[in-house]
């Protein structure tokens, strides 16, 4: 099927998501939402991202997409369900595929969630990974200071996020855990930074590789998939101009993107 795949995060951090799609499904278009205006998200009620989640949702849609990818772990937290039972396409988010990487890659069942405040206060990680192995013991770590420091900085000067992650990640290394999960999809644009920081007995793990195996998975049982390279252009739209969101989606994305501004 020749429609996109709507790809939905608060702002640059969904990109993360998207790329991996691109190299997982290289025959899939993608419509790309970030809501820059709205951003970040962490710090608000559910019921303030369920109406932005909805509403970029709605826009998606609303083009023609074929299925939506909440590349937000914390939409997917506050309004994934609420989504899924809403609308009649398939909706997948970034939580459950996040966990299941989590599960693959502890050994001694120690997992530690780095994540927005509301991400982590929704215990949404413990509660995946409880469901699928209760011998595993997480840890949720907020780190509020990371997407406004991602989302303002083009080029994230070295220093300036190293100060970053010992001030928000200060006391975490001594938890005994052996996987650190970046439960925001942002975070992995510090990705070697906070290697760096932990050091290589931790692994830190993103979701966008298993995230982007569940699209695959979903639209081959839903018999989706764009079979040839008759793609049309990927494309991306923001709720408000930034300069910062074209650099790093630019970058990130390794071709010029210029995101079109829409009001929805
Ligand atoms: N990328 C979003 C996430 O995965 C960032 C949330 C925000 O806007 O604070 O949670």
């Amino acid at each position: 099927m020749n429609n996109a795949i709507g790809v939905f995060d608060s702002g640059v951090g969904g990109l993360t998501v998207a790329r991996e799609i691109m190299r997982q499904l290289p025959n899939e278009t993608i419509y790309y939402f970030g809501d820059v205006k709205n951003c970040p998200y962490g710090d608000k009620t559910k019921e303030e991202i369920i109406k932005y989640t909805d509403r970029a949702v709605k826009f998606l849609i609303d083009k023609g997409v074929k299925m939506i990818v909440l590349a937000c772990n914390t939409a997917t937290a506050a309004a994934l369900d609420y989504l899924q039972d809403k609308y009649d396409i398939p909706i997948i988010g970034v939580v459950q595929p996040g966990a299941r990487r989590a599960i693959q890659a502890t050994e001694n069942n120690k997992v530690l969630v780095l994540g927005t405040k509301f991400t982590a206060n929704s215990k949404v990680y413990d509660i995946e990974i409880e469901n699928i192995n209760s011998e595993i013991l997480v840890f949720d770590k907020a780190c509020p200071a990371f997407v406004p420091f991602i989302e303002s900085e083009g080029n994230l000067d070295k220093e300036a996020t190293k100060n970053i992650l010992k001030e928000s990640l200060n006391n975490t290394s001594n938890l005994g855990i052996d996987t650190v999960v970046l439960g925001c999809t942002h975070y992995p644009i510090l990705k070697k930074d906070i290697e760096e920081y932990y050091g290589s007995s931790i692994k830190v793990i993103s979701s966008g590789r298993e995230a982007a195996r569940e699209v695959s998975t979903v639209l081959g049982y839903a018999k989706l998939h764009q079979k040839k390279l008759n793609k049309k252009e990927h494309k991306f739209y923001i709720s408000e101009a930034s300069e910062n969101f074209n650099n790093i989606a630019s970058k990130w994305l390794n071709k010029e993107i210029t995101a079109e501004v829409v009001e929805i």
